[in-house]
């Protein structure tokens, strides 16, 4: 919020219905309160009803009104009839940040048929499904801002990550299409590419802030901000982008070293 009295950016979230797909307590749950902060409503999505219960909470906390819906994102009609509760419950669906997405570490050689279609389904192909049970009232309302947590994995390669790296750079592929498809509709389209982020599940992989020019892995909150910009009208003109969010780690020359 501006409280300086003088000209501030614009946010536009107060009073607007926001959905946070998958509220982990990292990324999703930074994503849920900047945005509660932001003044918007919320609805908190996840299969895991104390992580949507939790970050629910965290959001009310924050200043919004919050909710939470247990939805397993890999199946289609859960995910329909939550989007139908929250226009429901708040009138429509203006803003949506899907947060899902893991990575099983294995060599490309070495990865399992189950493997793929698991990172496949969980990072790419449920974004597609997310998006399009989310332009079912986006279209109609003639507005609307879809965020996509993707990774730098998916725009250079590392060991380890064959499938993932694939999915999220699919992902950033299908963030650009919805763009240019529903951009006649009002609707604004974009991707957060995280580098590395001071996670539980990440945690550790402390030797990993060294290779950070900025000389630190990301916070959550450094992900929620960046979801919480591009969701606003501050990004009114933005569409069909990749917002690298990574201290800079992923424009280091690959033949220097960092002092
Ligand atoms: N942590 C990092 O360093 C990092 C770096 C780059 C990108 N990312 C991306 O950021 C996103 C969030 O990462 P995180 O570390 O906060 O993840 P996380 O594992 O803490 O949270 C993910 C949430 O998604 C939920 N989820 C998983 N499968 C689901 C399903 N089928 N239906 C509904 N909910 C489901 C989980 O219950 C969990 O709450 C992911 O897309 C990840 O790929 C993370």
């Amino acid at each position: 919020m501006n409280t300086t009295g003088r000209p501030g950016l614009t946010l536009g979230l107060e009073g607007r219905s926001a959905v946070v797909v998958g509220t982990g307590p990292a990324i999703g749950r930074a994503c849920a309160v900047g945005l509660a902060r932001a003044g918007a409503r919320i609805a908190c999505f996840d299969r895991d009803e104390a992580a949507a219960k939790s970050s629910a909470d965290a959001a009310q906390a924050a200043g919004g009104e919050s909710t939470a819906h247990v939805v397993d994102v890999l199946d289609r009609g859960a995910v329909r009839a939550a989007f139908a509760e929250v226009a429901r419950l708040r009138g429509g669906v203006d803003v949506v940040v899907d947060v899902v997405g893991a990575s099983r570490w294995s060599p490309s050689a070495d990865t399992s048929d189950g493997d793929w279609d698991d990172v496949l389904a969980l990072n790419l192909r449920q974004q597609w499904v997310v998006a399009q049970e989310a332009l079912r009232h986006m279209i109609p309302a003639g507005s609307g801002s879809l965020v996509c947590i993707a990774s730098v994995s998916g725009l250079a390669a590392s060991t380890l990550h064959g499938a993932y790296g694939a999915a999220k750079a699919g992902l950033m592929s299908l963030v650009r299409t919805l763009a240019v498809e529903n951009g006649a509709h009002g609707i604004r389209v974009n991707a957060v590419a995280p580098g590395t982020i001071d996670t539980p599940a990440r945690a550790g992989d402390t030797a990993l802030a060294a290779k950070v020019p900025l000389r630190r892995r990301g916070r959550p909150e450094d992900i929620g901000d960046a979801a919480v910009f591009l969701s606003s009208a501050a990004a009114s003109y933005i569409s069909g982008h990749v917002l690298v969010v990574d201290g800079a780690a992923s424009v280091v020359h690959p033949l220097i070293a960092l002092d």
